[in-house]
């Protein structure tokens, strides 16, 4: 018998700009003619059915103008669709287009589109260049940045994925313009939720400034994109693959994604997260890191951001109960939920960003709700 060690240590540079602004498709053009991806000719444009017209025809004739070879590639727009079978029919699409290694994804919609696409990006042919053009507040909030990509099972959300990092993100702003009220609300969830983990300013700025957000006031949109950013760039900064502070990200998840999955997706992703902030507020309170003020400038807030704060009567409660093991920060099979201290913090236990609670605990919760 014969060992070999394979020696194979990596030192990778994964650094990446994220521009906030409006109307960046020309600025997308420009990087890629100044080499944002080398010499790269051929992209892939993965778009849904709302966004095509919105903004990804405009991406695609714009390269086609520049002497760039451009497919459109177009999926149903909604959660549904983050599915295997999606993820396969783009690599199909792109195998039979003639796609080869030598390519670029670009993904251009909300975070169905850019967790989607950046998945495919990382498997196509061992792995081709991505860029993020977001064109949610959900997106720009959370999921275009980080690195976090994948697909969703009948079991639960977001099973099946990898870390993969774009080559640069826009987010464009003016985009918001056109989201139904329902979306922008849903995009708020995250941030409001990052305001929970790490900045009372930021839940107080919200507060103060919800009427102008729904008016798409451009100084105050800018202003929580960057905070989104900032906030979610410096845990991603410390720990990119989510081995302990990263966790702080997933606050109000654990309820949200299993009621996300339990509602048949009726309830939109960041609807779903508004629930269960509520949800790990109370928990929080029940545990003594939280007081009943706290409680309510949560819900109250959520509520201003037209966010659903309870849990609806349609969900069977114990059905959602069973549901929370689904989530990924269970360890020896004990649900682990992570905690706000007060506004704008996460409690920490000993090096620790999550807590066993008892399923009694969280069921307790629940039937609260
Ligand atoms: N990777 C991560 O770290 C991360 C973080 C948070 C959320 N997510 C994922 O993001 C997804 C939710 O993101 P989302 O809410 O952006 O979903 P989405 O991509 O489904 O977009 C929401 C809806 O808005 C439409 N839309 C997009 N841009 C528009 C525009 N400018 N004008 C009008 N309509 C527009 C879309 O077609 C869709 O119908 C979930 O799948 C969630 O799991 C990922």
């Amino acid at each position: 018998m014969s060992v070999f060690n394979v020696e194979l240590k990596k030192v990778v540079d994964d650094s990446y700009e994220i521009e906030v602004g409006h109307e960046l498709e020309q600025k997308l053009i420009d990087d890629i003619r100044a080499g944002l991806v080398g010499n790269i000719k051929k992209f892939a444009v993965v778009t849904d059915s709302n966004v095509r017209e919105l903004h990804a025809e405009k991406i695609c004739g714009l390269l086609e103008e520049n002497g760039y070879k451009c497919d459109l590639i177009v999926f149903p727009a909604g959660e549904t669709s983050k599915t295997r079978e999606t993820k396969e029919f783009i690599e199909d699409t792109m195998l039979g287009k003639g796609y080869r290694r030598d390519c670029c994804i670009i993904a251009v919609g909300g975070g169905v589109v850019t967790d989607i696409a950046g998945f495919v990006a990382g498997t196509y042919g061992r792995g081709v260049p991505f860029i993020n053009y977001a064109t949610t507040l959900l997106a720009a909030a959370d999921a275009s940045v980080g690195g976090k990509t994948a697909v969703d099972t009948p079991l639960a959300t977001n099973l099946i994925g990898i870390f993969n990092q774009p080559e640069k993100v826009y987010i464009d702003i003016s985009a918001w313009k056109t989201l139904p009220q329902r979306q922008l609300s849903s995009g708020l969830a995250e941030t409001i939720k990052h305001a929970c983990l790490a900045s009372s300013e930021l839940f107080s700025y919200l507060d103060r400034n919800m009427d102008r957000i729904f008016a798409f006031d451009d100084e105050v949109c800018e202003h929580i994109a960057a905070e989104n950013c900032r906030i979610k760039y410096s845990v991603v900064m410390k720990d990119e693959r989510e081995s302990g502070l990263r966790e702080v990200l997933n606050l109000g998840h654990t309820v949200g994604r299993a009621i996300e999955t339990v509602s048949g997706y009726k309830l939109l992703h960041g609807e779903a997260v508004s629930i269960g902030l509520v949800a790990e507020v109370l928990l929080a309170k029940k545990l003594g890191y939280c007081s009943d003020e706290d409680v309510e400038r949560v819900k109250a807030l959520l509520e201003k951001a037209k966010l659903p704060t309870a849990v609806p009567d349609y969900i069977d409660r114990e059905a959602l109960v069973k549901k929370l093991y689904t989530d990924k920060k269970v360890r020896d099979g004990k649900l682990r939920f992570v905690l706000q201290d007060g506004i704008g913090a996460i409690k920490e236990f000993d090096g620790q960003y999550a807590l066993p609670v008892s399923e009694d605990t969280a069921r307790e919760i629940i039937n609260e709700m």
